[in-house]
């Protein structure tokens, strides 16, 4: 008897807990009318209030990811590497000649010292490789003369600043990825382009046979570019490194850089 007793205290119990925990939905089931009809409009307005919630929810990330969208195409449309380009900057150029080791001993055969200095609107580009005792040679070109400085003097040469890019495979490469590189001690975005150079490159009268540059997000500064040979030639490698690419503040001129000896 005190089991039964015991049985239908506990049963009460449990039915009071569950009146308590699920009290509203027990007054739903009841068909006692208002308060019925109350909840089922709150209900109701509850569920179209997540609806609208929900919804728009959506509509803000669409327009969001929209507005993403039309600001990265407003800047990032250029498929290409950029190389048109009003900047300057000081950097390295690392020449790696064919070696059986190479890939063992991965250190440049020479280095130099690069300074470029290059303006997009006047078409006027400052290229110089080594300075003071150690130039190899500079190249200043407008978009109609050209002249190349070397240790025994300086002389006019075909080539303008348009052929400078033909003939350091810059053209038409073709956008491929984003990458993370160290620019300045820093990680910094960086875009990557790579392709087949145009048959106009010729570096050193040797047409490279694959062509990886980099450039900042934004597409105005163009850090780094390396040329890859094939094995029959001389050159493994040739690699710009420009990481101090700045904005040019049209201050520095090329035309003002332009060794007199050149214009004699
Ligand atoms: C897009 O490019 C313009 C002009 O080059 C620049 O002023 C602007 O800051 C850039 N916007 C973004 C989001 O990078
Ligand atoms: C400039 O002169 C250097 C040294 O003679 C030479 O190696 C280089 O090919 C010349 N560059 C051009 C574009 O004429």
């Amino acid at each position: 008897m005190s089991r039964f007793g015991d049985s239908s205290t506990e049963g009460s119990v449990v039915s009071r807990r569950i009146q308590e925990d699920f009290g509203d939905d027990v007054s739903v089931l009841s068909t006692t009318g208002e308060s019925s009809w109350r909840i089922t409009i709150f209900k109701v307005a509850l569920g179209l209030f997540f609806i609208g919630a929900c919804t728009a929810a959506i509509i803000y990330s669409v327009n969001k990811a929209e507005a993403k969208r039309a600001e990265h195409g407003v800047n990032h449309t250029k498929g290409f590497l950029p190389y048109d380009l009003t900047q300057k900057g000081e950097g390295y150029v690392h020449i790696f000649m064919q070696s059986p080791d190479y890939r063992v001993n991965n250190t440049p055969t020479y280095s130099y010292p690069v300074e470029w200095l290059q303006e997009a609107n006047n078409k006027r580009i400052m290229y110089k490789v080594g300075h003071g005792e150690h130039l190899q040679y500079a190249l200043y070109l407008t978009a109609t003369a050209g002249y190349n400085q070397t240790h025994s003097g300086c002389s006019k040469i075909g080539m303008v600043y348009d052929d400078f890019f033909d003939a350091m495979g810059l053209k038409y490469v073709q956008l491929r990825t984003k990458e993370q590189i160290k620019v300045d001690e820093e990680m910094e975005d960086a875009y990557v382009y790579e392709g087949e150079p145009t048959s106009t490159a010729k570096f050193f009268g040797y047409g490279p046979s694959l062509v990886r540059g980099y450039s900042n997000i934004d597409q105005d500064r163009l850090w780094a570019f390396e040329l890859f040979f094939y094995a029959s030639t001389p050159y493994f490698k040739i690699e710009h490194w420009l990481p101090e690419m700045g904005a040019n503040d049209e201050s520095s001129s090329v035309l003002d850089a332009i060794p007199k000896e050149c214009l004699n």
